[in-house]
């Protein structure tokens, strides 16, 4: 067979696991409104009266560039270039599906959820008719999970089913949308990307003891919703551990990572493929860890510095952190200064 066939053959192979996957309401963004220039009166517009509403939403959320995020306008780019898997996965316009309307470069904005307004002949008249889908179906978490759950890779509605939230009955809604001071819901949608701090207290580090040669902890993901990253494999925790002799000097140095992995699409090089291993942090797990320690350093370490912090990774580099496009400031950091003699490390 010839390469050209061979790769056409993989491609066929993935857009059938692509559709597959599409099944009913599962994945219910292929069915969602497409927008043409014009047809849209824009966010500045719902904005001139819904002003505290339009603040959160331009200001916090990333919603509002998720068509102009340079690292979304990349991998549009670097799709184009493959142009069997472009094709296969239907060409650009499907990433607006979720994205937000093409032609309007407005990101996920205030009618690619309440629905378009310019259909009516006014704005009194949109309100009147209420927008589509309507403010009852939009407090269900399947709104959210018509854009948050590609089954197997982006899962925070899946985590979410088994959650404890879902046994109280607390939606997505309740908590990214609980209601501000003015008594409107909240329409930040809070990424750490914007802001690292939203992750306060949603994550602990505890039992951290040195016995030689090796170090344990337990780390700790308090949500009660959903997994932490909650996203795609894009999204990456990262603990960095830093051993340091009595002078200070930094004599060792590991880390762990919490993420989907996964492989990319053969020959190509590209997108993610199948997801080969999960390491996220589930809803309240505990998790215990240990690191492991030369022997040589024997004796010698007098203090350890934790840091906990997110790093964000294109798909075609398959979570490699060193070529992030984003790091985080920390999200969480401990120095231990001082250890129980314990096991050989008496110095
Ligand atoms: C001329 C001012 C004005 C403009 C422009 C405007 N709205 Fe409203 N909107 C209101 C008022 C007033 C209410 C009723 C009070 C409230 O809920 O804030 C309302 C209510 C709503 C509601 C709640 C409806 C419900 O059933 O509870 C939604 C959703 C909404 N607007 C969306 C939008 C969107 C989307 C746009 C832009 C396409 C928009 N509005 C533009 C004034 C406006
Ligand atoms: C029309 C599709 C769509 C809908 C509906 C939608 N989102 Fe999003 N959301 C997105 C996209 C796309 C991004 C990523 C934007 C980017 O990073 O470029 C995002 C980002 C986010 C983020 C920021 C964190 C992150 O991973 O970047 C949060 C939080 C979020 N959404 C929560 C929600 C919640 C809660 C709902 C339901 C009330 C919801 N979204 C509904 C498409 C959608
Ligand atoms: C990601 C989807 C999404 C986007 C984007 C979005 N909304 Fe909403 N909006 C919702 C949902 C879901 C609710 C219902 C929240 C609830 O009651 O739990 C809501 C509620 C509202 C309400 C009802 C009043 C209230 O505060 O409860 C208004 C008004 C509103 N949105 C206006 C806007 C405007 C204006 C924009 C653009 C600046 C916007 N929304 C963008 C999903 C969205
Ligand atoms: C019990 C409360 C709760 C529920 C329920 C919940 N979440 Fe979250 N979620 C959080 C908290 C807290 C964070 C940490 C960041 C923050 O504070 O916004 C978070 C983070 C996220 C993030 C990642 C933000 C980032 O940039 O790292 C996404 C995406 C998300 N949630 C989507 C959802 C979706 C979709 C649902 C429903 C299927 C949902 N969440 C249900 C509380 C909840
Ligand atoms: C099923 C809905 C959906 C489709 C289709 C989709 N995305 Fe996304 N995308 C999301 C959500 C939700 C996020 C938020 C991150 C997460 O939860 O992992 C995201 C995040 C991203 C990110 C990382 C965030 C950032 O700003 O760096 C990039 C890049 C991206 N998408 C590009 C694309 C491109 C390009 C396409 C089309 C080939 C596409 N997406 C199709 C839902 C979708």
């Amino acid at each position: 067979m010839t390469l050209a066939g061979l790769l056409l053959l993989l491609c066929g192979a993935f857009a059938a696991w692509v559709y597959s996957s599409k099944n009913s309401e599962e994945v219910a963004f292929m069915n969602r409104v497409r927008y043409e220039a014009g047809a849209h009166k824009g966010a500045d517009f719902c904005g001139s009266c819904h002003r505290d509403i339009y603040q959160q939403w331009r200001n916090r959320s990333r919603h509002a560039v998720s068509v102009s995020a340079e690292s979304v306008r990349d991998v549009i780019r670097n799709l184009k270039t493959h142009t069997i898997l472009n094709y296969a996965l239907g060409g650009e316009d499907m990433c607006y599906a979720c994205h937000g309307p093409k032609a309007e470069n407005a990101g996920v904005d205030c009618e690619t959820c309440h629905g378009p307004a310019s259909g009516f002949a006014s704005i009194g008249e949109a309100h009147a008719k209420k927008f589509k889908p309507g403010m009852e179906s939009m407090r269900k978490e399947e709104f959210c999970a018509s854009c948050h759950e590609i089954p197997g890779f982006v899962t925070p509605y899946s985590d979410w089913q088994f959650s404890e939230a879902a046994a109280n009955g607390t939606t997505c809604q309740s908590c990214h949308m609980a209601l501000v001071e003015a008594g409107t819901a909240y329409h930040g949608f809070d990424s750490f990307v914007l802001d690292e701090q939203i992750y306060d207290g949603d994550l602990g580090l505890s039992d951290i003891r040195l016995e030689f040669p090796e170090l344990h902890l337990t780390i700790e993901n308090h949500l009660t919703g959903h997994s932490i990253p909650a996203g795609g494999p894009t999204r990456i925790l990262a603990l960095e551990v830093t051993f340091s002799d009595a002078r200070g000097n930094e004599i060792h140095r590991d880390r762990k990572t919490f993420a989907k992995y996964h492989n990319l699409v053969p020959l190509l090089g590209f997108w993610p493929y199948e997801i080969i291993a999960d390491t996220t942090l589930k809803s309240l797990e505990h998790r215990p860890l240990n690191f492991s320690l030369p022997a040589e350093l024997d004796g010698k370490i007098s203090a350890v510095n934790l840091i906990l912090r997110f790093y964000e990774v294109a798909d075609e580099h398959a979570g490699d952190i060193g070529k992030a496009h984003y790091v985080s400031k920390p999200i969480l950091e401990k120095r231990i200064n001082s250890f129980p003699r314990t096991g050989a490390n008496t110095g």
